[in-house]
């Protein structure tokens, strides 16, 4: 079993920085930065990239299998890992219903991408993580010695992979002609808390994350505590979380929150990836206004994800 040879695959690490001149920010001082997460790769998007590497070396040539629900960017970027890198991989579904009704267009991309799908029912889904029902799973699938990746990627090989993301920001960075900006504030959404735990470990002692749940519950920051434990050895990093602009749960984008993204897809040429990007954005602009950041702050957005299709 060999390593896939990732660097073949040429990310673009770095990846760049860009300022956004708006005045919802600048009227209170504050200078906007995005890092352009989303332009590591076309398919290994944004955080995906971060994660999945150290995963896609460690399964050394192995079948991946791993899990999502039906319209997971996760799983579409296993499966496009698998045809780049010539990996075998399974996408575990929740949903046994779907598995006898028209893939979706995000589940035909992973098909036509060579990821063998199966589909499991939720209360199985549920207990995918209990060593008796996965081994269920990896016998059903005919994968006994799978490499298996969680549900999100985010296991401890991905939340140290993604403390490289704080890292980029720790230093003075480099945004057009400017190359000496330094960070105050590093913002992201969250779904598992992996990008978060990682970043918040890699940026500087001057520097803070802040993170945007985008699922319903306050759960989050005890999972990110046990990512960190598991990861680092203990809590790193000044991080916190701002429940607020979930907009009522995981998928939910009501029209305003629509409308936001398109406005801001208008004035600034970025594509906004709804689930979270959109949920990110708008809540900075909604802190930028209760003053949360002082005058003078620097605040970068990570853009981990691009719309799909
Ligand atoms: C576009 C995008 N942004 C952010 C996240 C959240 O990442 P995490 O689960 O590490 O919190 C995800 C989830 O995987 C995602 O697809």
């Amino acid at each position: 079993m060999t390593s896939p040879d990732l660097a073949a695959l040429r990310p673009r690490l770095p990846s760049p920085v860009q300022e956004i001149a708006d005045g919802r920010f600048g009227r209170h001082g504050i200078r906007l930065l995005l890092k352009r997460d989303d332009l590591i790769h076309p398919d290994l998007i944004g955080n995906k990239w971060r994660k999945l590497a150290p995963n896609l070396t460690a399964a050394a040539g192995r079948t991946v299998v791993t899990f999502g629900g039906a319209y997971s960017n996760h799983l579409r970027a296993t499966a496009a890992a698998g045809r780049l890198l010539g990996l075998p991989t399974v996408g575990v579904v929740r949903g046994q219903e779907l598995s006898d009704r028209p893939l979706n267009p995000s589940l035909t991309r992973c098909a036509a991408d060579g990821m063998r799908l199966h589909f499991v029912d939720r209360s199985t889904y549920r207990r995918k993580s209990e060593p008796e029902t996965l081994a269920g799973i990896l016998r059903a699938v005919d994968a006994v010695d799978a490499y298996v990746v969680p549900e999100g990627g985010s296991n401890s090989l991905a939340v140290r992979g993604c403390r490289a993301l704080g890292e980029e920001l720790r230093a003075r960075v480099g945004v057009d002609a400017d190359a000496d900006v330094h960070v105050d504030v590093v913002a992201l959404a969250c779904g598992t808390g992996g990008t978060l735990a990682g970043l918040a470990a890699g940026l500087g002692p001057d520097q803070r994350a802040l993170g945007i749940p985008v699922l319903r519950g306050g759960f989050l920051a005890a999972d990110i505590e046990g990512l960190q434990e598991r990861a680092f050895g203990g809590r790193r990093g000044d991080w916190s979380l701002d429940d607020r602009f979930h907009f009522g749960g995981y998928a939910r984008v009501p029209a305003e929150l629509d409308a936001f993204a398109g406005d801001f897809e208008r004035r600034h040429g970025v594509p906004v990836e709804r689930l979270y990007v959109a949920k990110l954005l708008y809540g900075l602009v909604a802190l930028a206004d209760e003053g949360a950041f002082p005058r003078g702050s620097t605040v970068a957005a990570v853009i981990t994800g691009r719309p799909f299709p």
